[in-house]
């Protein structure tokens, strides 16, 4: 989108148009639940205006519906390397093969999230709006691409987005009722959210790795009581970290700041001591291009700009990984900037989701997670996680904590009861599967249970061995293999534990058995999914191409769902 684009938009290219019908589409891809979100804001605004409205994950969305479409809205993330999430694959793919229909009927814009942190920053958006264009559609208002902190930008597209269908579209006469059931549910809703964090008071916070680990996982569970606040199996919690207050004082220290100077904490004007914005309001721990651009124009003499010229692409990529604020101001002595104009250039401190690892109903106004203390060392100085050390080294039973729930409805238990779940989860990856084991045991449910679970150690790393244990001898979890990956000579991995069972396991599919990742995104979740591949070619007789497609079907119909990160 130009800003050209933006005066093209609803002014000139609309004919006073005969009635286009009030019917809207909005369709999100989403992997953490946020897409979602905003598309089902949209929705309801929608329909606030009188229109009717589909709101529909990607995944489930009719392609044979799209030439018929009038106006579509499209709300999605884009994970990793540029990748389109989980449930906007298969709809991506389709619309840029050659069956996708032409569409000039259609009136469109995309709402892109993304993390500029990524060098592919919102890719997946900017696909569906050029592809949308090639294939003959409107563009009604520009594509917006969303940074962590989207909300500002995500509520301005919202806003251009209404006002240009409003004046688009026919009035409202009579509307008909909404497909969009979930647009406006009448469920109890809670006052808190990712806008509104709830301060819950955290009641345990373990180590439930064993003396001599090499890792620190900790188990917390924290109060909702009389927040509202409600979750099912599959969910994450989001959390407000706080920074390190040692790399805080670093940096005040190696600019010269004066840690009571009043300064902003948001971009809506309010305001607080310095030492408190770079503690609980800013981003410190990640740089990103953006930032560095606007550094630069602080700076004007710094040799930051020869690293941003468009000729070292690479040595940017390669500077901007792992580095900090502390790093950057070290390395190009962007000493002088004023503290109040070096905060104007930070992003908003962004919650962190984790899988929730309690069960709802076994746990009524609780909420627990599972967290890994990410600690190493790098340029002769030691690194946080700054969320998972935040809680394994300043957080007591007592403080409290900002939360919120954010939805994940890509990864859910099966309706049925009595459907055998596969699961796999290594590392703190095991902890959706606490909560869908303890669910299942509230419910009495009767379909068989089978978890991979995987860690360095027996000894030290067996996460919640007591309870798993418990589970099998009540029948709860039917069966568990465990790959404990340092305990011998030879790496073993989860996914050797399931090739090792392949026949049993190809059973388990052929029954109908639903299939669950959760963890590493990078390394195990593919190495799984090469595994299950196998294991089709190898016990089903399919080709290499047939096992692929019949995976990718099995996530169309959510018998596999992935919860990776
Ligand atoms: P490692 O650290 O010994 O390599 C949880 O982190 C467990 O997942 C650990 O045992 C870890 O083994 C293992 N792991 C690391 N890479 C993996 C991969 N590609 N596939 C499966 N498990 C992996």
């Amino acid at each position: 989108g130009t800003p050209a684009d933006l005066l093209s938009g609803a002014a000139s290219a609309v004919p006073a148009s005969p009635a286009v019908p009030k019917e809207a589409t909005v369709l999100f891809g989403s992997q953490t639940g946020n897409s979602q979100g905003l598309a089902k804001k949209l929705a309801q605004k929608l329909e606030q205006q009188g229109f009717a409205v589909t709101l529909s994950s990607m995944s489930d969305f009719k392609t044979n519906t799209l030439k018929k479409l009038h106006y579509l809205f499209v709300v999605v993330s884009t994970q990793g390397e540029g990748d389109p999430p989980d449930n906007a694959i298969s709809f991506h793919s389709f619309l840029n093969s050659k069956r996708a229909p032409e569409l000039s009927g259609l009136s469109y814009s995309v709402l892109a999230l993304g993390d500029t942190s990524y060098e592919y920053f919102c890719k997946t958006g900017k696909d569906f709006d050029e592809r949308f264009e090639q294939l003959g559609a409107r563009r009604l208002v520009p594509r917006t691409d969303c940074d962590v902190d989207f909300d500002e930008s995500a509520a301005e597209w919202m806003n251009r987005v209404l006002e240009s269908v409003s004046q688009t579209a026919a009035p409202a006469v009579s509307v008909s009722p909404s497909e969009a059931g979930s647009a406006s549910s009448a469920e109890v809703q809670s006052e808190y959210s990712r806008t509104n964090p709830f301060p819950a008071e955290v009641l345990e916070n373990l180590n439930l790795n064993g003396r001599g680990a090499s890792k620190e996982t900790r188990h917390l569970e924290l109060s909702l009581e009389s927040s509202n606040l409600t979750y099912e199996p599959g969910d994450s919690l989001g959390i407000y970290p706080e920074n390190h207050p040692q790399l805080v004082d670093d940096l005040i220290e190696a600019m010269g700041w004066n840690p009571e100077e009043t300064v902003a904490l948001d971009k809506k004007g309010q305001t607080g001591p310095l030492r408190e914005a770079l503690l609980r309001h800013y981003e410190i721990t990640v740089l990103t291009k953006p930032l560095l651009e606007q550094a630069s124009k602080l700076v004007p003499d710094s040799t930051l700009k020869e690293l941003l010229a468009a000729g070292h692409k690479q040595e940017l990529r390669d500077y901007l990984k792992g580095r900090d604020l502390l790093d950057l101001i070290q390395d190009y002595s962007l000493k002088g900037i004023p503290a109040g104009d070096f905060v104007g250039i930070l992003r908003k401190l962004p919650a962190r989701l984790y899988s929730i690892s309690s069960s709802p109903s076994a746990n009524p106004d609780e909420v627990h997670v599972t967290v890994r203390a990410v600690r190493y060392e790098r340029g002769g100085r030691q690194r946080y996680g700054v969320c998972s050390v935040h809680l394994a080294d300043r957080i007591q039973p007592g403080d409290s904590l900002p939360v919120f729930i954010q939805q994940n409805p890509n990864f859910k238990l099966p309706a049925d009861p009595d459907a055998p779940l596969i699961m796999v989860g290594p590392g703190t990856g095991v902890a959706p599967f606490r909560s869908f084991l303890g669910e299942r045991e509230e419910q009495g449910a009767a379909g068989r249970t089978w978890l991979f679970f995987g860690d360095q150690h027996f000894a030290t790393d067996f996460l919640y061995q007591v309870e798993w244990q418990r589970w099998l001898k009540d029948g709860v979890l039917t069966r568990m293999d465990v790959a404990f990956s340092r305990d011998k000579d030879q790496k073993v991995y989860v996914q050797h534990r399931m090739l090792e069972r392949g026949a049993e396991l190809y059973k388990w599919i052929q029954d109908g058995a639903y299939i669950y990742v959760c963890g590493d995104e990078k390394y195990m979740a593919q190495d799984v999914h090469q595994a299950l591949q196998s294991i089709l070619v190898q016990q089903g007789g399919l080709s290499p191409e047939a096992a692929a497609e019949y995976l990718t079907g099995l996530q169309q119909q959510k018998r596999y769902q992935r919860d990776v990160y």
